[in-house]
């Protein structure tokens, strides 16, 4: 047996793993992110969701959360989704980790999953879990996102020119037909050709503003009309007490391509730092969105805490 081989040996017989049920899952919330705990709670069939978790003396140190679902329109293929993966740092380094995923896919297959994805973000375990991937097979990381996470603190107290400089440049230079409204104010009529839109331009759905509308943020949504047509948004939604996320941020390339949105951004950050509500912002932008990745490196860096990279890795399972 070589030496990976009897780690791995080692670690199913020393740990106890086991596919939660409901009940048992209950003690395993604090093993996974805030979003995805709810998913412990209902671990039926129908929900199409997957935990398992290993113990040590009844005692939860690892777990791992995957998710699948069947998609008609691709021959009724099966895509499995990992979630979520933990292990408790002082259990790290056993092949807990391996052995979790090795068991995930086992599970996974069983249920007739063609492929499979896991999206992660860099962190401190990114070397670990690349070295785990590499070791099963799974395909090359493709960077997919910056996700990138700011403090009103350090936007005030930046010593690069103020976010707020910029903006009074920006909105001294605005063409008087451009007014900057706040999104709630957007009437019954302008939502009904956004809508439209969004069925029609593959631009405007892929920056959708109305999604999850439940969690939009009152205090910095914009939106920004040209005469009396609107030509964009910045939508942001509360998603935690102390953090405001910017979801989504669009101006008709038409309209002029990004000075506008950021005008817009400029706006909404400068009134989440003037409220004093919210101390922290986080907003994601898809590296093909080019323009705006080079805007975020060279003007936005400044004023964040950090810069993470988001990537995703897949796994065919036949
Ligand atoms: C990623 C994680 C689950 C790994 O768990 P684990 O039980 O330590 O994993 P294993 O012991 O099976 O394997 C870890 C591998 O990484 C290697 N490793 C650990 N630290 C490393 C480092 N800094 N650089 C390179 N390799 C490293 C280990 O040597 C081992 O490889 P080996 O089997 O070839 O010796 C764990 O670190 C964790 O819970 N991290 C926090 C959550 C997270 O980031 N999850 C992933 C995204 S959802």
């Amino acid at each position: 047996m070589s030496n990976a081989n009897f780690l791995l040996f080692n670690t199913a017989t020393k740990y106890q793993f086991i596919t939660l049920n409901q009940t048992i899952a209950r003690n395993y919330q604090k093993l996974t992110y805030p979003h995805f705990q709810p998913l412990l709670n209902n671990l039926t069939a129908e929900a199409s969701v997957i935990a398992i978790g290993v113990e040590l003396e009844a005692e939860p140190i690892g777990l791992i959360l995957a998710r699948y679902s069947q998609f008609p329109e691709e021959d009724n293929k099966i895509y499995g989704q990992i979630l979520s993966l933990f292990v408790v740092p002082s259990y790290r380094c056993q092949g807990i980790g391996t052995e979790l995923l090795i068991r995930m896919e086992g599970e996974l297959k069983k249920r007739g999953c063609a492929e499979i994805e896991l999206r992660y973000l860099d962190n401190s375990s990114t070397s670990a879990l690349k070295q785990i991937l590499t070791k099963q097979n799974w395909s090359i990381p493709e960077a997919t996102a910056l996700v990138c996470y700011a403090t009103t603190a350090n936007v005030e107290n930046s010593k690069q020119p103020h976010l707020t400089q910029y903006l009074d440049r920006l909105l001294t230079h605005i063409p008087n037909d451009y007014t900057i409204f706040p999104w709630r104010t957007l009437t019954a009529t302008e939502r009904e050709i956004i809508e439209q839109q969004i069925q029609s331009d593959h631009l405007v759905a892929r920056f959708n503003p109305f999604l999850e509308e439940n969690k939009l943020e009152p205090l910095n949504s914009l939106g920004l009309r040209y005469q009396d047509r609107v030509v964009g948004w910045v939508i942001t939604h509360r998603i935690a007490p102390d953090t405001i996320g910017y979801i989504q941020m669009f101006v008709y390339p038409d309209t002029q391509p990004l000075s506008r949105s950021i005008l817009l951004l400029a706006k909404a950050i400068q009134l989440q730092v003037e409220a004093k509500q919210a101390t922290k912002g986080t907003f994601r932008v898809d590296v093909d969105n080019k323009p705006m990745v080079k805007f975020v490196y060279r003007r936005l860096a400044p004023y964040l805490d950090e810069i993470r990279k988001a990537w995703q890795v897949s796994k065919c399972l036949r």
